[in-house]
């Protein structure tokens, strides 16, 4: 049942950016091509989210499995990557954005992992909006590596065993202090997680699109948005309560 008071926008939004290589093979372009083409994408969802005022919007570049992707498609994406932070950072400081990265930067090339410390360095006083760049990153990962900073907690008792919660934990997490993403997108059809925001996604409502990346522009952006307000929100209790909370804080 639909909601009878729309949601409000969604404060993050997370896009699963897939589909660059079935759109260049279409054409008959290699699968870089695609990758290219997917920057006026992200430029659209990027300006389209500062005008309306979405405070974190969070894009799946890389993930730790598209490490095995064969080497001249990794190293163009790192390429590709550099290039793009270095050419849209002068906008992105005009518009008021901060960059975060969250994956395990280290294992990117160097020149990379410069770029992308700048462009956060440079950005970190921007407040409009945030933008979240997951590369080389895992959902399964980022647990793994939560837990064992934590089991280092608790072996060198600053945290005790029975102190630790949901809240602790997500604090351990490359995404601690950004709320969970009230809208997840991903394009081009793949009914699946793909070790995107295992954790986060817990009661996020989930929008799949055929549409790939490239062709993914600000009316999809906008279709997706629309969609989300009118989804029945009810964190597993039922939708009168649900109802009654949101007319109460509308007032
Ligand atoms: C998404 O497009 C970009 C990355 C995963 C880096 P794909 O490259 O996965 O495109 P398809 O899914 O093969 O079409
Ligand atoms: C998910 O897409 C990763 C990114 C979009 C960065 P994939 O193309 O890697 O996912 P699978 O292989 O179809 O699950
Ligand atoms: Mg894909």
């Amino acid at each position: 049942m639909a909601a009878l008071v729309p949601s409000p926008l969604p404060r993050h939004v997370a896009i699963i950016m897939d589909g660059n290589g079935r759109w260049a093979q279409r054409r008959g372009l290699s699968r870089i091509e695609g990758h290219k083409r997917g920057k006026e994408s992200v430029r659209a969802v990027v300006e389209a989210s500062r005008r309306l005022g979405i405070d974190y919007l969070s894009l799946f570049a890389f993930s730790t499995q598209n490490w095995d992707r064969p080497r001249r498609e990794v190293e163009a994406l790192m390429g590709l990557l550099r290039r793009f932070l270095r050419s849209e950072l002068r906008d992105m400081l005009k518009n008021g954005i901060r960059l975060r990265a969250i994956g395990d930067i280290k294992r990117l090339p160097a020149a990379l992992q410069h770029e992308l410390q700048e462009t956060c360095a440079a950005t970190q006083h921007n407040h409009d909006m945030t933008v979240v760049l997951a590369v080389s990153y895992g959902g399964r990962e980022e647990i793994v590596n939560a837990a064992r900073a934590l089991a280092q907690a608790v072996r060198d008792g600053r945290v005790q065993p029975d102190t630790i919660d949901e809240r602790m934990f997500g604090s351990y997490l490359d995404t601690a202090g950004i709320p969970d993403p009230d809208l997840l997108i991903r394009t081009s059809g793949e009914l699946r997680l793909s070790n995107f925001f295992l954790w986060q996604s817990a009661y996020t409502e989930l929008y799949v699109t055929n549409t790939l990346w490239p062709d993914f522009r600000e009316a999809e952006f906008l279709e997706a948005l629309a969609h989300y307000r009118e989804r029945d929100r009810r964190f597993g209790r039922v939708t009168a309560q649900v109802e009654r909370e949101r007319l109460r804080a509308a007032r």
